[in-house]
């Protein structure tokens, strides 16, 4: 059977008697630069938290690199597939503790070079390292979250609405960093609800509508 890099397999989605994805088909080759749109409610991030396994599906089933999802050792499997949640989760006191928490995972001392480039590739000022995570602003959180998620650079990268603080200026970094990921090799699934923002950045643009994904959308953007 031919295999490939992501995919989803008939997948369908029960919590608590409610139906939240239906028979979802899906093939994501290596490189690609997928957005997902819908209508709030419609099942986005529940797809996203099935792609990175932080929840199972009810029936069918997901494989990466041709690998079943229950095969991979959890632990690894999340290092290759990494989330980014659309309200961010912070941890620990300080955007430090954010930092040190991928290099502690692997028994690693925190590389703040490497803290400091990506501070800066957003353009944020290298001083935010030590501030407290409930003094930062919506915006700045998302982006701590978001570079917490690439000090070390996963395969694919799942960004659910990482741009809904941000205002243009700051969207447009955000937009170009993840492009140059993309371009260096990383396969991105992107959520968001500004279509606009859909066309700018994606090869592909899906649509879940009712926990069904729609392909309509990408012949639309092929057009
Ligand atoms: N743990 C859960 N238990 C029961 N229902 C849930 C759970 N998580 C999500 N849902 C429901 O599943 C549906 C899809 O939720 P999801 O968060 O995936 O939507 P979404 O497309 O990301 O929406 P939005 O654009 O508003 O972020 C919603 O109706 C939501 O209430
Ligand atoms: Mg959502």
């Amino acid at each position: 059977m031919l295999s490939s890099y992501l995919q989803l397999n008939n997948v369908s989605l029960h919590l608590q008697e409610k139906q939240l994805l239906k028979n979802i088909n899906l093939l994501v080759e290596p490189c690609e630069f997928v957005s997902l749109v819908g209508s709030s409610g419609s099942g986005k991030s529940t797809l996203l938290k099935l792609c990175s396994s932080l929840i199972s599906p009810s029936s069918g089933n997901l494989s990466f690199k041709g690998k079943d999802f229950i095969e991979w050792d959890l632990l690894q499997l999340r290092r290759e597939i990494s989330y980014c949640f659309q309200a961010p989760v912070l941890f620990g006191a300080t955007v430090l503790d954010n930092f040190k928490f991928p290099f502690e995972l692997r028994n690693q001392k925190i590389n703040l070079t490497r803290c400091h480039e990506l501070l800066e590739s957003f353009c944020l000022p290298e001083e935010i390292i030590s501030q407290q995570n409930h003094q930062l602003s919506g915006g700045e959180k998302q982006r701590i979250a978001l570079i917490r998620s690439l000090l070390f650079v996963p395969e694919i990268l799942l960004l659910d609405e990482v741009t809904s603080a941000l205002d243009a200026s700051n969207t447009a970094i955000v937009e170009a960093q993840m492009m140059k990921l993309n371009r260096q090799g990383v396969t991105i699934l992107w959520v968001t609800h500004d279509i606009a923002q859909s066309q700018r950045i994606a090869t592909r643009t899906l649509e879940v509508e009712q926990g069904s994904l729609d392909f309509k959308a990408d012949k639309l953007c092929m057009v």
